[in-house]
Order: structure tokens, then C-alpha cells, then sequence
């Protein structure tokens, strides 16, 4: 399968708002739409056309997030510093693929790229878009880079977020949505984590970094008004990903014959969730502003709610796989067999997780499902495309 890439323009050309648009749908977005499909999205058009603001579309959930609301006929306005943390190639290729669904679904799409710690751009852009909603899905993902420049992920999440929260209240945004992470949560649960458990005790600086911006929502919900919902994600895979996940890497080396490292000596054990039931979630909970509990009670507080109208949702897919397991159902989609290597450490890596989504469930009539090896199979299917192997 040829995909084009030569085409692409570099990313100081990628100015906000100057999306060049083909004049028909090349047949490699054709292509990469069948294969992302493992089913079709399950969510309802929306009732009416909303104007969506959605943070790190450049990103790997930020870019299936836009490009399902353009394929259901919302105005997105993209807005991401576009930064240089992975090969920005893939980011630039995600940026010329909405442009592309854009122009075939005729959904208007707006691409700005700023740094959100600018609160004067963001202003400008909430303004001259007229923007009704937020899904916020910029951040500093990469736990090993957290760790060396705790002030750079302090900046890109936390003093990127108040300036977020800043511009959603003064100009009265309906809804914000936002991302954390399991990881929140700390390591060491031995059951599902529940929304209502504590999740005070994260390990890492970028959990630390979500917990805050968890309650820094609440603040503005309380004091403005604004409804908030935060959603923590287990380990997102799927077609687009982040080169730096393990997925990612460990399909690249087992098809260059190099061996695998595998972290905590094979013991971690984590729910993966695959992308498509990811963005369904973000777009249901998006669609269904966070209310205040009605039987919220200072003295006893549920974890999960408020008085004010801010929830937290986690979205997982509720069954948990074994790094082996996981090996097993790449060899099997590559037909390759692994080498590999058992490594003790590093501790920002031990992870054992596991979501429990009666709350996403009850909130938004949907939980994710799609099963390991079907996920696996797409994800090498769009791998072998993109990189032409
Ligand atoms: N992928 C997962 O498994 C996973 C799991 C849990 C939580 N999350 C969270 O979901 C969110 C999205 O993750 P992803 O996997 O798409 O990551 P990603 O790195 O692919 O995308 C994040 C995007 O945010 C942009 N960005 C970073 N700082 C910015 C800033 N200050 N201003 C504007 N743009 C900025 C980056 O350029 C990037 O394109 C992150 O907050 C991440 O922590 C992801």
C-alpha cells in the first residue's frame, strides 16, 4: 500500500488557520479510515452542530478525537504547540489528514498552532471561533521526560490548563473536558480503581500534574459555574499512536529482529483501551455536561462528584493484559516471533491496572470493549501501511 508522505509540509509551514485543502479524498485517507474501523462509532449525531475547541489534535487522541467530530458534522478548532517530544512527521501527517476529512465531509476545521500557556492566543482563538465546547487533550505524556524536566511538564500541564480554565469561564464555555490518567491513582491496586476510591497518592510527576489540574476543574466549577469532566485514560492504543508507547516500540524492533525490553521482570499487568472506544467516550461524555450531585454530602464526599458541576469518569476497557499476553498478540498480528529481555526496573514503569467504568457506564451508556488481539491486529495492520513494511 504506497502512502504518500513527500507531500507533507514541514511544521514551520503549518500556520494557524491555513489549511491548504485537496480537492478530493486520496486514497490513502481511504484507506487509513477502513483500517481504523474495527467497528464503526456508536455515537449519535449530535442534535445540534457544536463549535469544539480540541487541545493536542495533533496528538495521538486528539487527532481521532477531531477528526470523529468532523466525520459527525462539528466545527473543530484544533490548537497545539505541535512540540517536537516524538517525530513530528506522524503529527504533521495526523494535521493533513483532518484537513482532508474535512474538505470530504465539508465539517469546518480550523488548525492553530500555539502554546496554550499563551493565554492571549487562546483567548483570540475562543473568541474569533466562537467556541461552545473544550475537549482538552494537549499535555506532556512522556513519564521518563516528566521525570528529567519536572518544570517543562509543570508548565505544559498544570500553567496550561489554569490559562485553559481562565478562558473557558470568561468566555462561559459549556462544557470542558479534559484528560488524566489511571495513573493518578498510584500503583499497587490489587481491584478495579473506582472514581470513588482515593486517588491521592500518585507516583509520578505527570499523575501528579493530572490530579491537580483534577482539582484545580473543581475550583472552577465551584466558583464559575463551569461544568467540568475529567477523564482518566488506561493505556490508549491503536492505529496513529504515540511512537514512544511500548506497543509502538516493540513492533518496530521485533520486524528489525532486535530484542524487546521488558520492564519489572514481565509482572505488569495493565487495561489497554483501543482508541475507538476511547474517542466514543470523550465524545458521550462531551455530550453530556457535567451536573452537580444532587445528594452530594460535605460531611461523607463522594470521590467522584460535587456540589458543583464537575465529575470524574475513567474509561477503560475493564480487563486487564499481561505484558505477555500483549507480546502474544503482537507475534501473532506480525507473525514474528519476539526476542526478549527481562529487565527489573525502572520504577516509573511498574504498573498494574484496571478500570472500573460502572460510572462511565451509568453517565454515558458505554463502556469500552474491543478485545486485545482485535485491537493488536489493527494497530499492525495501520503500522505496516504507514511505514510501508
Ligand atoms: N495515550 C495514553 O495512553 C494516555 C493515557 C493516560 C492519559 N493520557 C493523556 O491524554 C492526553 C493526550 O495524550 P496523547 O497520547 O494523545 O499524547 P500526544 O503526546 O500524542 O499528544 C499531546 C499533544 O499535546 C500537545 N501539547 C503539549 N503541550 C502543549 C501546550 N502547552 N500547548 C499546546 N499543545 C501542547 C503536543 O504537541 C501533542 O501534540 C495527555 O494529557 C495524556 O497525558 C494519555
Amino acid at each position: 500500500m504506497a502512502i504518500r508522505m513527500e507531500a507533507v509540509p514541514g511544521p514551520d509551514k503549518l500556520s494557524p488557520s491555513s489549511v491548504t485543502q485537496p480537492d478530493s479524498l486520496p486514497s490513502q485517507t481511504q484507506e487509513m479510515a477502513e483500517l481504523e474501523a474495527i467497528g464503526p462509532l456508536r455515537i449519535k449525531q449530535a442534535d445540534q452542530k457544536q463549535t469544539v475547541l480540541v487541545t493536542g489534535h495533533a496528538g495521538f487522541i486528539g487527532f481521532h478525537t477531531a477528526k470523529a467530530l468532523l466525520e459527525r458534522g462539528d466545527k473543530v478548532i484544533g490548537f497545539d504547540s505541535m512540540n517536537n517530544h516524538y517525530d513530528t512527521r506522524l503529527k504533521r501527517e495526523r494535521l493533513t489528514m483532518l484537513e482532508e476529512i474535512a474538505k470530504a465531509t465539508g465539517s469546518k476545521y480550523h488548525s492553530v498552532r500555539a502554546d496554550l500557556c499563551d493565554g492571549k492566543e487562546l483567548h483570540d482563538c475562543l473568541e474569533t471561533y466562537k467556541v461552545q465546547r473544550v475537549i482538552h487533550l494537549a499535555g506532556q505524556t512522556d513519564k521518563f521526560l516528566s521525570h528529567d524536566k519536572p518544570a517543562e511538564c509543570v508548565q505544559n500541564n498544570i500553567n496550561s490548563f489554569v490559562s485553559l480554565l481562565e478562558a473557558c469561564r470568561h468566555f462561559k464555555i459549556h462544557h470542558l473536558t479534559y484528560a488524566s490518567s489511571h495513573a493518578v491513582y498510584g500503583a499497587g491496586f490489587q481491584k478495579p480503581m473506582s472514581e470513588r476510591d482515593s486517588a491521592n497518592h500518585p507516583q509520578r510527576l505527570d499523575a501528579a500534574t493530572q490530579r491537580a489540574c483534577e482539582l484545580m476543574a473543581h475550583s472552577y466549577s465551584h466558583l464559575f459555574n463551569l461544568p467540568t469532566t475529567g477523564l482518566r485514560f488506561f493505556s490508549v492504543y491503536g492505529p496513529w499512536g504515540r511512537p514512544d508507547s511500548a506497543l509502538f516500540a516493540f513492533t518496530k524492533r521485533i520486524l528489525e529482529g532486535k530484542p524487546i525490553q521488558i520492564y519489572n521482570d514481565g509482572r505488569n499487568t495493565r487495561d489497554y483501551t483501543y482508541i475507538t472506544d476511547l474517542v466514543e467516550a470523550i465524545l458521550r461524555a462531551s455530550d453530556t455536561p457535567a451536573e452537580p450531585n444532587p445528594v452530594w454530602l460535605v460531611e461523607l464526599p463522594d470521590q467522584a462528584t460535587s456540589n458543583a458541576p464537575w465529575r470524574i469518569l475513567n474509561v477503560g476497557n475493564s480487563l486487564p493484559v499481561s505484558i505477555e499476553d500483549l507480546i502474544a498478540a503482537l507475534e501473532l498480528a506480525l507473525e514474528k516471533t519476539a526476542v526478549k529481555e527481562y529487565i527489573t526496573g525502572p520504577i516509573l514503569e511498574k504498573s498494574q491496572s484496571c478500570a472500573d467504568t460502572t460510572m462511565l457506564t451509568a453517565a454515558t451508556g458505554f463502556a469500552p470493549a474491543t478485545s486485545i488481539q482485535a485491537g493488536v491486529n489493527s494497530f499492525v495492520q495501520w503500522y505496516r501501511a504507514f511505514y510501508q513494511l
